[in-house]
């Protein structure tokens, strides 16, 4: 970092039109604050959480942890004793404050004649209303809420009313499958589904419904009853509508939303909960195949989100917010709703897709609305990149002042082609490195400040201390290559893992003891910037959805022709990493096309299409040590068709990678 002033060579500092207004305008000023953050934690966030509203101060201190096992059980708290209630602070503060008729989102649907908005008043009015609705139908403070549905405003009232009354929510991709829903519905004891009729993806339709409606008779049979489902007509905007398929119904269980919500008051008294109390629970891929419900707080991960959104994006009252993701997944979560509230802001939300009806979609919007701050991931700044740049010049972009990337590394081609094509170098690309369980950017620039270097996320966000360890857990000092650690808490860390804490525990702090685990490869450059390598875990990040090798392998297995199936990553130009798999088939089963395509079948009906291999290759054998361990190592070898295999002396069969080589090489 010292270095930073006198070599700029390959860096692009922050323009002076940028620093101008920014919030943290030099580098001096954020290791200056940095430093602050991390010498005095509780000093730093304290001060921050002062513009929140606390209906009781904390009682004890601001923060306890413990992040060595040596020393009992892992646990961060921050302000505990403390109540408030995070819907009151992200609308009824702002409509309080006279701030009711400000913007709070505009929806844009898949069809571009789709559009809704509403403001911080209205805002408060559905969340009252549809937090009636789920008192009316038994839903208490602590009880878990599935939310099972696009990117709406009706997603957003629907999570926003379970924090008005101390639920939990639970929101699961619109994109997973009925058995993926009811497997994340039963782990998570859900009482209550809130859902869509459908959507569209391009022309293509999803039937949410339908795909909710199986996955609760599979709740059922599985002894976990769901008495209410809740069901937002989403198609009724859309053009596309006409040859959708009958939407399934069943009186003694579904419920108009539009039919509940009319009759609701929309009064609503907020329930005060502590800080520690549960704010939501999202699944996340775990490498044992069983998803992993990550459980955020309520105190801790509002500072957070709050915090990063208004430095990260250097946000302003008069900017205009539009993050691609999907409400999903913690992007959505943090950046569309929470951290967004938080600050007031007026947020762009999409349910739809970067092409359609063509690839100038995302820059139509941005001029359109008059987009400032554009969030998305490098998988879909790729998709676009491979289309005529008319696509993007023909619409000006003049509103834009600053892009952000996130979900997976960003190679520095993609990222020329964002800062150059799309922003006209005018504006910073914030490259934020993050994950489920850290609730927000952990490594990111900040606008005003921080000098970029394509492909790096930069410098550690406030209060964050990263370090390298090598594979014995010796943090490495300076310039080097290794595992990615955080050594202390920060507010918007997960607290757990939704009913086994001892997998929180032994998947993030016992690999490195004393230090949160965030399963990357880093690289840490002379200036101190930090590189994301990737995934060292049994991970894979397809178009930045995270999946591991071990919940696509079984579903493999699920086909009764499969006797043994491994998944490796493979690189790919657009998704960013793609899924291969290599399959060996039980004695007398022959591979053909329909084979292929009942596997590909099982995969999306088990997980979602998104998770659907790439390519199957059939094969005699698997690469194994004796222990019947796969190395997973050397079919990634394969799939690179890299012959250069390094220590191989723990092979079984040694001439089992040359087959495969060769196997490979004919599919071309
Ligand atoms: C994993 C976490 C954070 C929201 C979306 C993903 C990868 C995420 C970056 C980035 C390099 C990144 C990491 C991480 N990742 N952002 N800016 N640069 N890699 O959340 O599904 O929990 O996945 O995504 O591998 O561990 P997630």
């Amino acid at each position: 970092m010292k270095s930073l002033k006198t070599d700029l060579n390959g860096l692009y500092p922050p323009s002076d039109a940028v620093q101008q207004s920014a919030h943290i305008a030099s580098l001096d000023q954020y290791l200056k604050m940095y430093k602050a953050s991390i010498e005095d934690p509780i000093q730093f966030w304290e001060k921050l959480s002062k513009p929140f509203f606390w209906k009781q101060q904390p009682t004890g201190p601001f923060l306890r942890y413990n992040f060595d096992l040596k020393k009992g059980n892992i646990f961060t708290k921050w302000m505990e004793g403390a109540t408030t209630n995070v819907c009151y602070n992200l609308v009824d503060k702002h409509v309080e404050e006279g701030n009711g008729h400000r913007m709070a989102y505009y929806w844009e649907g898949n069809d571009p004649t789709e559009q809704k908005q509403i403001t911080y008043q209205g805002l408060l009015e559905a969340i009252c209303k549809c937090a009636n609705v789920l008192k009316t139908l038994g839903i208490q403070k602590g009880n878990r809420v599935a939310i099972y549905m696009p990117t709406t405003i009706e997603a957003i009232i629907a999570m926003l009313s379970c924090a008005r009354i101390g639920a939990i929510h639970v929101v699961i991709f619109a994109g997973f499958s009925a058995e993926a829903l009811a497997e994340r519905m039963i782990a998570a004891n859900a009482k209550l589904l809130v859902t869509a009729d459908g959507t569209f993806r391009g022309t293509k339709f999803i039937p949410l419904k339908s795909i909710a409606t199986q996955a609760l008779k599979q709740c059922k049979a599985a002894g976990h009853l769901i008495n209410h489902c809740v069901v937002f007509n989403r198609l009724q905007t859309s053009k596309l509508n006409k040859d959708v398929p009958d939407i399934p119904w069943d009186d003694s269980i579904d419920l108009a939303w539009e039919t509940v919500m009319a009759s609701a008051s929309d009064l609503c008294e907020v329930e005060w909960v502590d800080a520690e109390h549960p704010l939501f629970i999202l699944y996340t891929s775990g490498s044992t195949g069983k998803p992993k419900g990550v459980l955020h707080t309520s105190g801790g991960y509002l500072l957070y989100a709050a915090t990063v959104f208004k430095y990260a994006f250097d946000y302003h009252e008069e900017d205009l917010f539009f993050c691609s993701g999907d409400l999903g997944w913690i992007t959505g979560h943090t950046f569309n709703v929470y951290g967004a509230l938080a600050c007031k802001s007026s947020t762009v939300i999409f349910d739809g897709i970067p092409t359609y009806p063509d690839g100038g979609r995302f820059w139509e919007l941005i001029d359109r609305y008059q987009v400032t701050t554009f969030y998305t991931a490098p998988t879909a700044i790729r998709t676009l990149m491979q289309l005529d740049r008319s696509y993007v010049t023909k619409y000006s972009r003049a509103s834009l002042r600053l892009l952000g990337s996130v979900g997976e590394p960003i190679d520095p081609a993609t990222w020329h082609w964002f800062y150059e094509v799309v922003g006209e170098k005018r504006c910073p690309i914030i490259d934020t490195f993050w994950q489920t369980e850290t609730g927000g950017p952990i490594i990111c620039p900040l606008p005003g400040s921080t000098p970029l270097k394509p492909g790096s996320a930069t410098l550690p966000f406030f209060g964050i201390v990263p370090a390298i360890v090598d594979a014995d857990g010796v943090e490495m000092i300076g310039e080097g290559e290794g595992y990615l650690v955080i050594k202390n808490p920060w507010p918007g860390i997960a607290r757990t893992l939704d009913g086994n804490h001892q997998r929180f525990e032994s998947t993030y702090f016992e690999p490195y003891n004393g230090y949160y685990y965030t399963g990357d490869a880093a690289k840490r450059d002379a200036d101190g910037y930090f590189w994301i390598i990737g995934r060292r875990d049994d991970m894979l990040n397809v178009s930045g959805h995270l999946l591991s090798t071990a919940e696509i392998e079984s579903a493999l297995m699920q086909h009764p022709a499969v006797a043994e199936a491994a998944a490796v990553s493979a690189a790919h130009a657009i998704k960013g990493e793609s899924i291969h798999c290599f399959i060996v088939l039980k004695h007398r089963w022959k591979y053909d096309g329909i084979i292929e395509d009942a596997i590909k079948a099982i995969v999306r009906n088990k997980i979602g299409a998104f998770a659907v291999p790439e390519l199957i290759h059939p094969v005699p054998a698997l690469p194994k040590v004796a222990s019947g361990k796969i190395m997973r190592r050397l079919l990634k070898k394969v799939v690179q068709q890299d012959a250069d295999l390094g220590d191989t002396s723990t092979l079984v069969d040694q001439t089992i990678i040359e087959q495969l080589l060769a196997l490979t090489t004919k599919k071309g």
